[in-house]
């Protein structure tokens, strides 16, 4: 679904005609949507669905692409609804940005961390598309204590779900408590890998957080906040 707009912000969206100089158009009865010549004020289109014409010539608006990054918290699921009524991510967004921006991915509602969000599918699949094979980093922190030769499976690849992960970089970072936290960076996006993974070692994950995703840190943003990509970060994954 494309973002909903008045008429003469659509004309003006497109390059046509300023937003008065569009009303204007309208109020001389030039402007019409889906073939219905329009002529009263404040009807609303949606952009890339309704069709828009000033004397019969289309006249085409884009919506603005836009590209961020969020620290979701746990406890928010990444579905723009969800069926149980739980937080959404969009419930962090949509309070500053007017435009609809979907989740690139997906982490688990107890996940925490770096998730994507755009209004650009193209780019959004070039970075969610196991192809391309982002790199994502994350903590987790593990139930009991993760041995050496589990280290090594885990680099190596273990199976789940009947197949054998790919190669992955793992580190211990610490370990306390009878919990250890380490810092793994894989290479593809199953459904919940870093879970799995952990799980057919013997050590259940216990918190886990996405720090980063190709060449986008989460870095010191704060939890529930966002921030927009650089131009460096959003052509990284165009390139690729
Ligand atoms: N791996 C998981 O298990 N969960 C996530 O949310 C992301 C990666």
């Amino acid at each position: 679904m494309g973002e909903i707009v008045r008429l003469q912000k659509y004309i003006a969206m497109s390059g046509a005609a300023s937003r008065r100089a569009a009303e204007k158009m309208i109020d001389e009865g030039r402007v019409s949507v889906n073939g219905k010549r329009i002529t009263e004020q404040g009807v609303k289109v949606e952009v890339g669905c309704d069709t828009v014409e000033i004397d019969g010539k289309p006249v085409k608006a884009e919506t603005k692409k836009i590209y961020i990054a969020l620290n979701k918290p746990a406890g928010y699921v990444t579905t723009l609804h969800d069926q149980f009524g739980r937080p959404t991510v969009s419930d962090l967004v949509s309070n500053d940005i007017h435009t609809r921006v979907f989740p690139v991915g997906r982490l688990d509602y107890e996940t925490e961390g770096l998730l994507l969000m755009t209004n650009d599918g193209v780019w959004a699949n070039k970075v969610a598309h196991p192809r391309y094979e982002s790199t994502k980093r994350y903590y987790a922190v593990l139930k009991g204590v993760l041995t050496i030769p589990s280290l090594n499976k885990i680099r190596r690849g273990v199976v789940i779900d009947g197949k054998k992960t790919s190669p992955s970089e793992c580190e211990i970072i610490e370990i306390q408590s009878g919990l250890t936290l380490v810092e793994i960076t894989i290479h593809e996006g199953r459904n919940r890998q870093v879970r799995k993974m952990f799980e057919a070692v013997g050590n259940p994950v216990k918190e886990l957080k996405r720090v980063q995703i190709g060449n986008v840190e989460l870095g010191n943003l704060a939890e529930g906040r966002w921030r927009h990509l650089t131009s460096g970060e959003i052509s990284y994954f165009m390139n690729k």
